[in-house]
């Protein structure tokens, strides 16, 4: 018996070590351990053998079992390293290859591009560019404005308002970012607020998100001509040398004076007549086209921030906003500015 035992052990460990495969491994260990194993079976018999038996065959059992196990537990780690080994090897890629095909890398969005061109001639006049949150509080973006309880803009046919907090809302306008940027910094003031808006209107020319710079001007001695001024030189840096800046009476809640601001017409160089005698289709004859609202801060806003240095009776200063969508759309003859909007590459492709 303990012969058959013997041979059991060496047929067993030469067959362990010729596995080629942790499959092949498991196998062995069913056919040698397995609860149906000639080991296994002698093993379970050992109560039934004679007392002198027991001892010798029970131990020796026990011992090439125990040497089998440890056999089976060092190959299987050999092969699972070398399995790993081979599969890494498959797997391996190249990641230096240029990936094929090579796309073009794409560039800006006339809208981001259009942004950036108002910020690089603000920033050349000493602003700087100063960004607020889009999910605004109606303190922000009414309130603080100046705006009356009544107020159209207030109304939930004008403002997307969240359900769940009745007071906050998306942001109707950059002009929020003036309190907020006052509140944190004491004057004087020079910057601008380039960002997304919301309202609820939707056709060729309005669509429920665009984007507005702000511009927010406050120090001593700051006047209406500073604000021409500096209209002027904005408008030129972004339609062209030549051009002139015009400001009509308006009315904002936030601003007094107010005023609606246009720019001479770069089609018709502001005579509203094209060469051939025709009306000037882009400023309709006038002359001028409209570019956006400014103003005079109202004292009124200022006293939201009195606290941090902005006694009205000491500064004061002028306020702008402009939709960034029309100023592409003059500028480039885009028809509808829904269009920027659709994703569509070969309408992004023509303004590179
Ligand atoms: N916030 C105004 C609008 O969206 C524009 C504006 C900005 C007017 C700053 C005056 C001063 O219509």
């Amino acid at each position: 018996m303990l012969e058959r035992i013997e041979r059991i052990g060496k047929e067993a460990a030469a067959a362990i070590e010729a596995a080629t495969g942790t499959t092949a491994l498991e196998e062995l260990r069913v056919y040698y351990l397995g609860r149906k194993a000639e080991l296994t079976t002698i093993l379970r018999g050992i109560a039934d053998l004679s007392q002198e038996d027991r001892g010798s065959i029970g131990s020796g059992a026990n011992r090439i079992r125990q040497e089998l196990e440890a056999l089976l537990e060092r190959r299987a780690a050999e092969l699972d390293a070398a399995e790993l080994e081979t599969r890494l090897a498959a797997d391996r890629i190249d990641v230096t290859l240029p990936g094929a095909p090579v796309r073009p890398a794409g560039h800006l969005h006339l809208i981001t591009r259009t942004t950036r061109q108002i910020e690089d001639v603000m920033i050349g006049l000493g602003y700087r560019v100063v960004e607020g949150p889009e999910i605004e509080h109606d303190y922000y973006n009414f309130t603080a404005l100046n705006h009356p309880p009544g107020h159209p803009a207030r109304m939930l046919q004008d403002t997307f308002y969240v359900q769940s907090h009745p007071e906050l809302l998306l942001r109707t306008h950059t002009s929020p970012v003036q309190v907020r940027a006052m509140e944190v910094q004491p004057p004087p003031i020079f910057m601008i607020v380039p960002g997304k808006v919301y309202r609820r209107d939707s056709d060729a020319t309005h669509s429920p998100m665009f984007h507005q710079v702000e511009g927010l001007a406050i120090g001593e001695g700051i006047t209406l001509a500073d604000l021409q001024g500096t209209l002027e030189e904005m408008l030129k840096a972004i339609f062209g040398e030549g051009r002139e800046a015009r400001m009509r009476p308006h009315f904002f809640p936030f601003t007094e004076p107010s005023v609606e601001f246009d720019v001479s017409c770069f089609q018709c160089e502001g005579t509203g007549v094209l060469v051939g005698g025709e009306r000037c289709n882009l400023c309709k004859g006038i002359g001028w086209i409209e570019v956006g609202g400014a103003g005079m801060v109202d004292p009124n806003v200022l006293g939201f921030v009195e606290s941090n240095g902005y006694d009205p009776e000491q500064v004061q200063g002028f306020a702008f906003g402009m939709g960034v969508e029309r100023i592409a759309m003059l500028r480039h003859g885009v028809p509808d500015l829904r269009r920027f909007f659709d994703n569509d590459v070969r309408m992004l492709e023509q303004f590179p």
